[in-house]
């Protein structure tokens, strides 16, 4: 048995698998590429737990095309049974080779005195249809007993049942796999592995002992930029940046799914479509559906949609004496500190700021606020959030 030697490994260093992934259209942080540069280092599989749309599965597609390997992917479900892993045998074959050999096994037990004795001639030439040649592999067997060096994905194994982790467990450890009838199977070419979990459970701390691990996460805003520019959305980059923000605006409301990659990259491409050039509260309103998919998420989205277009819409409105003060002026003073609580969960970047908003804003009526918006463009409201935070406070 060979495992994946030095002289086969595709990268030579971690900035190798960035430009590599970066080439196949995925978009990979130091963190991440460091986890693949492992994985093909050492021979262990790498299991990726987050939720779902951050690019799990796209990982393991991108990898097999980088590293130019076959990918095998095998799709967990609940109900699924080990058969659908590892083998079956291949039982519509079995019968047709007994029907075309009808007479090759007559003769077989022609002389056999009665049906007992039938049976055991029968039985002594059971190695011939439980061989190699009726065996349906399914994709753990496929890939340990590919010639060519393959990629592995085992996905979404968190909907498998446990049974079917213990049986990965044993393929995954030992990189083979036993077939009680023909033999043991060894990997000459070990696969890379690669397992996704949207976390729906708790997988097998035996399961995670024997992987690398990394949660991946929705992306830093300027990484999510990248990956929406790199999609080629028609979307101009300004307008892409500022989406971007929308977007993880709405991941912090606490939504029963979150708006994932994948949604940002359909939004900015509806938006295309429709040929916006600038975002506003209504233009959003009118096609959040893209991103969220639940009926309350819908309401509260559009709640909140007015103030992360631009949570300074309304300062330069009060600037300009535009006079909406009405629409929130109940209980605004009461907010807690929401610049505080802001800054607190805001991580450096020029995205940072007036990403989550001013939950003091939000306190305006929906078409008042999203009227208000209107008026102004972020541009001008970023510009102007220093004012915000005074007026909030
Ligand atoms: N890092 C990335 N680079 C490029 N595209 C990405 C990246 N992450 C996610 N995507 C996009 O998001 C989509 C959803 O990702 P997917 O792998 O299906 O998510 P999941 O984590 O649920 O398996 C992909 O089809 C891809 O278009
Ligand atoms: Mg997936």
């Amino acid at each position: 048995m060979t495992s994946s030697s030095e002289s086969t490994a595709p990268f030579e260093s971690v900035d190798e698998v960035v430009e590599a992934l970066r080439e196949q259209g995925y978009i990979a942080d130091t963190r991440l590429a460091t986890t693949v540069f492992l994985l093909t280092r050492l021979d262990k599989p790498l299991l990726l737990e987050g939720p779902a749309g951050v690019g799990k599965t796209e990982l393991a597609k991108m990898l097999a095309l980088a590293t130019g390997r076959r990918l095998l992917r095998l799709q967990c479900y609940e109900g699924q049974d080990e058969t659908k892993a590892l083998y079956e045998w291949d039982y519509g074959k079995q019968l047709m080779y007994t029907q075309i050999l009808r007479e090759k096994i007559g003769q077989v037990v022609e002389d056999a005195p009665d049906l007992g004795a039938a049976v055991d001639r029968i039985g002594q030439n059971e190695s011939v249809f439980f061989s190699e040649r009726f065996l349906a592999p399914r994709p753990l067997l496929e890939a340990i007993r590919s010639e060519e060096p393959v990629v592995l994905l085992i996905d979404e194994v968190d909907r498998a049942d446990e049974a079917l982790e213990a049986v990965l467990l044993e393929t995954l450890g030992e990189f083979q796999i036993s077939i009680p009838e023909v033999g043991t199977f060894v990997a000459t070419q070990r696969p890379y592995v690669l397992l996704t979990s949207n976390n729906t459970r708790d997988l097998a701390a035996a399961l995670k002992r024997r992987c690398l691990h990394l949660f991946l996460d929705y992306p830093a805003a300027e990484r999510e930029l990248e990956i929406v520019r790199s999609k080629k959305t028609g979307l101009s980059d300004a307008l892409a940046e500022e989406l971007v923000n929308v977007v993880r605006g709405l991941r912090e409301l606490e939504l029963r799914k979150a708006p994932s990659i994948s949604e940002t990259i359909d939004w900015a491409r509806t938006l295309a479509v429709l040929g916006v050039e600038e975002l506003n509260a209504q233009i959003l309103s009118d096609t959040v559906s893209v991103v969220v998919k639940y009926d309350k998420d819908v309401t509260k989205a559009l709640e909140a949609l007015p103030r992360l277009v631009d949570p300074n819409g309304e300062i330069e409105e009060h600037g300009h004496g535009h006079g909406h003060g009405h629409g929130h002026g109940h209980g605004h003073e009461d907010e807690p500190d929401g610049s505080a609580i802001r800054s607190a969960k805001d991580t450096a970047g020029r995205h940072g700021d007036g990403v989550y908003g001013t939950p003091a804003y939000a306190k305006g009526t929906e078409k008042d606020t999203a009227a208000k918006v209107r008026n102004v463009t972020a541009g001008q409201g970023s510009r102007s959030f220093g004012l915000g935070r005074k007026r909030a406070l």
